[in-house]
């Protein structure tokens, strides 16, 4: 054993021993494309904390602040090492660790890498982590296998302090680092377009279709499109919109723009 050998973490990770017994193949395959999935969205979260982390390390910060945003990322790079191994398990090809879709996100054109690192800070970060928690808890909510179930729990855990710890640094942000509310606005406008029509629309053209997803599947961590949509929208108007306002942003307006072109 290396040291390199560790860097996942895996080895503190217990993942209770899995039943899949009773599942039909189809269903467990469905599984797999889920954990596949997982780990490559998981593989770009740790790439995004890695930037934020870099911007945010050029600014006059607390220690802590700086610890909170490696310890993510760590967390990040666990959670897609469990997100493979289940998808492994289940028969999954290896995931793609193509990150060239993230590309833009990361390194944006014409903007400094602070700039950059507090705008993915707010939408990637606070946004991002505060949908993805919501979708985690739901998903576990009607997990039932064992190990799916462990899995779960692992990475939710997480993504509750990562979505807290993300509305944190942005209210003790130095006011130099600060960006101005309106660019923030159109940021956040456009991500939640993105995270509509990427996530939330398929669901509910699944549900238009007559496809509410099985009991089965729920049991093995897929979230029912219905249930996909529901959540979004909740959190939007119960957290997202309440944790913008003090940092000068029009939740609703931003929300109402997100299909306007930006100027
Ligand atoms: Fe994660
Ligand atoms: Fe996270």
């Amino acid at each position: 054993m290396t040291y390199l050998d560790q860097t996942a973490g895996l080895d503190e990770v217990r993942l209770a021993p899995a039943n899949w017994t009773g599942f039909a193949r189809s269903d467990l395959q469905a599984a797999a494309g889920a954990w596949r999935a997982r780990a490559t969205q998981e593989r770009r979260s740790a790439a995004v904390f890695a930037t934020i982390c870099s911007g945010l390390a050029a600014l006059e910060l607390p220690l802590s602040v700086l610890a909170a945003v490696a310890r993510i990322v760590a967390d990040e790079v666990r959670h897609t090492a469990i997100c493979r191994r289940l998808a492994a398990e289940l028969g999954a090809d290896a995931p793609d660790d193509d990150l060239s879709a993230a590309e833009r996100r990361l390194r944006p054109p014409k903007t400094g890498v602070q700039e950059a690192a507090v705008s993915l800070l707010l939408v990637e970060g606070a946004l991002g982590e505060t949908i993805s928690a919501a979708m985690f808890a739901a998903t576990r909510a009607g997990a039932r296998e064992p190990r799916t179930r462990s899995a779960l729990s692992i990475i939710l855990r997480d993504e509750v302090r990562h979505a807290r710890t993300c509305w944190e640094i942005l209210a003790v942000l130095p006011a130099a680092a600060r960006l101005d509310p309106e660019r923030l606005a159109r940021d956040v406008s456009h991500e939640l377009g993105v995270v509509e029509m990427t996530s939330v629309l398929p669901a509910l053209k699944r549900v238009e279709a007559g496809d509410l997803g099985t009991p089965e599947d729920a049991e093995l961590g897929l979230l029912p499109p219905l249930k996909r949509a529901e959540v979004f929208y909740a959190i939007l108007e119960r957290t997202i919109f309440r944790r913008l306002r003090p940092l000068g942003i029009n939740g609703p307006s931003a929300w109402a723009a997100r299909y306007r072109p930006s100027a």
